[in-house]
């Protein structure tokens, strides 16, 4: 596995990948691999001849009280991780030399898909990540580039910017991955308590319930979000952040519910927040 650090050298090594005729697959990460980037590793793997995945914390995409400095980061270990899963190239820039220090003279403004969500609360947010992705898919040069489902907003958001600016680049959205009894892996779930973990799958549940009711003929999301609340608030102790339906990738609301929808909920307990979503056709 090679490390590039370097950004005219990836881009470089991309060109002359894409010059033999490559395909790539690129893996954007901020690093700390876990299960879900594995698996994205996994898909890219089968999918291309060359998989690249990207080490960056991007500081962009953090609010002023949002946990930058604090984002756990351990190289080494992702390095072994990567080498492991398969990985061909390991790009791993410095803030400096993507950032240029500040002097960033254009950046992207997100202007639909953002103010729902998670993104109602995190103004910016996803400005950082379409600048970052955009950046990065000019220096990696990727033919497939490869997302989880599990921040379903962030894949619509890239949805809309490989739409509106043209970007030559197959969007690869990944189905989220889960524990046995569907609760969504996380890192955020090892603070859980016992009973909390014992509750949390009603989440999953509760979001297969909605989407049955919705294939048995209901289609008022107010009704199918009542219940989906009526479930959760029943069943466990956390406290709803959202439940939410939407078009999809649009996120759009919706009077009736019709075509490709997502029912996305954000739940806190003690001490996480834990997000989920369901989507499908109509
Ligand atoms: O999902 C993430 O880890 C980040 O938002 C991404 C796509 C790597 C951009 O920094």
């Amino acid at each position: 596995m090679k490390i590039i650090e370097s950004i005219t050298e990836m881009q470089k090594l991309s060109q002359e990948m894409r010059l033999k005729g490559q395909s790539i697959g690129f893996v954007p990460t901020m690093g700390f691999l876990h299960e879900g980037h594995l698996t994205l590793i996994n898909n890219a793997r089968k999918e291309n001849d060359v998989v690249v995945v990207s080490i960056f914390v991007n500081p962009l995409q953090f609010g002023p009280n949002e946990d930058f400095g604090s984002y756990p980061r351990d190289i080494e270990r992702d390095q072994k991780l990567a080498q492991n899963a398969g990985v061909d190239v390991l790009f791993n820039p410095s803030t400096d030399g993507m950032y240029r220090g500040t002097t960033m003279s254009a950046s992207i403004q997100v202007k639909e898909r953002v103010d729902v969500l998670c993104g109602k609360k995190r103004e910016g947010h996803f400005d950082g990540v379409a600048t970052v992705v955009s950046k990065l898919f000019n220096i990696v040069l990727p033919h497939r580039a490869y997302f989880g489902m599990k921040d379903a907003q962030q894949v619509a958001v890239i949805h809309g910017l490989i739409e509106d600016f043209n970007i030559p680049v197959q969007l690869v959205p990944i189905e989220t991955i889960r524990e046995e009894d569907g609760l969504a892996k996380s890192s955020r779930n090892v603070y859980l308590s016992s009973q909390e973990r014992n509750e949390a799958p009603v989440l999953y549940k509760s979001l297969v319930r909605g989407k049955q009711a919705i294939e048995e003929g209901e289609r008022d999301p107010e009704k199918i979000k009542s219940m989906i609340i009526e479930n959760i608030t029943s069943e466990t102790t956390a406290k709803i952040d959202y439940v939410d339906i939407y078009s999809y990738p649009e996120l759009k609301p919706l009077t009736v519910i019709s075509g490709k929808v997502i029912i996305a909920l954000a739940i806190k307990f003690t001490k996480a927040r834990l997000i989920d979503n369901i989507s499908f056709d109509v």
